[in-house]
């Protein structure tokens, strides 16, 4: 059998969710199928050269262990390692800056600047957004007035800014590789982590797909992150392409299970590929 490094951080305190439900119910259900051992990233070096392959799952935001990252992505790189999902990403795993490329190519995304210069290319709002390029888990994230923003001093290129969408509800659409296999939403706003099942249309699925195609993911698990707003149309908040959680535990049987049939018919192709390389 192939054998599965799988990274994940069992005792990460995630605000309204379970990873480590999620990971030991995926993790457990692999081993039907692989020789499977649980690591956290901060211990994974020394097994990572006999294992096939290193599933980065739910390991909780990386500003906890940015140096750690760091190393674990450069060893990926020296050492020919075989990730899932592949470092080759564009988006999150990257930082925040890939929501001012998005914006500049006229993409379906809240519109985004990083230096309080370029607010005029914002479309005008009495309320804004800033949040760190490098945070996660909403640290740092805070909503200003126009008043309060133009008296805030902002350093450049460090924050996004962004008008504050007024919006019905936040929806997020789960694929492996380029397939769509699920979407959920928070049907409150207040709880956003409480996800229920969501009916997506075949124009919901086309809007993900876009920025599936836009990144450069070869095989991993991507969460596209969107809110409709009160307009009607859907805009992106993130692209998680590092390790998203997936509410997998949230979704009908039937959706986990077609889920884990994917999910171990791609690692099987991964396996059988070379390394791309970074
Ligand atoms: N421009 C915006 N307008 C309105 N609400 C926003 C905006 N940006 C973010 N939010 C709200 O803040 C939440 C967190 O934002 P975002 O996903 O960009 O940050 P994050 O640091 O990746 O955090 P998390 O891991 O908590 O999702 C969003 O899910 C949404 O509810
Ligand atoms: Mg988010």
């Amino acid at each position: 059998m192939a054998s599965i490094l799988y990274l994940t951080d069992l005792y990460y305190p995630a605000k309204g969710r379970t990873y480590y439900e999620e990971d030991i119910f995926i993790a457990g259900r692999l081993m039907d199928h692989f020789d499977v051992a649980l690591c956290h990233p901060k211990n994974s070096e020394a097994f990572e050269d006999s294992a096939d392959v290193i599933v980065f799952r739910n390991t909780g935001s990386v500003i906890g262990y940015k140096e750690i990252y760091r190393a674990f992505r450069e060893r990926i790189q020296k050492n020919s390692l075989r990730t899932f999902n592949t470092f080759t990403g564009k988006a999150d795993m990257l930082g925040k800056d890939y929501l001012l490329e998005l914006t500049k190519l006229g993409f379906p995304v809240i519109p985004t600047v990083d230096c309080k210069s370029d607010i005029s290319l914002l479309p005008a709002s009495d309320r804004y957004v800033i949040k760190p390029k490098d945070g996660a888990d909403s640290i740092g994230l805070e909503f200003l007035s126009d008043e309060e923003l133009s008296q805030r001093h902002i350093a450049d290129h460090v924050y996004l800014i962004q008008p504050a969408v007024e919006f019905e509800y936040e929806v997020s659409f789960y694929f492996i590789d380029d397939k769509f296999e699920y979407a959920m939403y928070a049907p409150n706003k207040t709880k956003r982590w409480e996800m229920v099942p969501y009916h997506a249309s075949e124009e919901d699925i086309r809007f993900a797909e876009r920025f599936i195609s836009w990144n450069s993911i070869s095989h991993g698990i991507q969460r596209v992150d969107a809110c409709r707003t009160i307009e009607g149309e859907l805009l992106l908040i993130e692209l998680e392409d590092l390790n998203p959680y997936l509410s997998l535990l949230q979704t009908e049987k039937d959706t986990q299970e077609k889920f884990i049939v994917d999910l171990v018919s791609t690692l099987n192709n991964c396996l059988k590929e070379q390394t791309p390389e970074l």
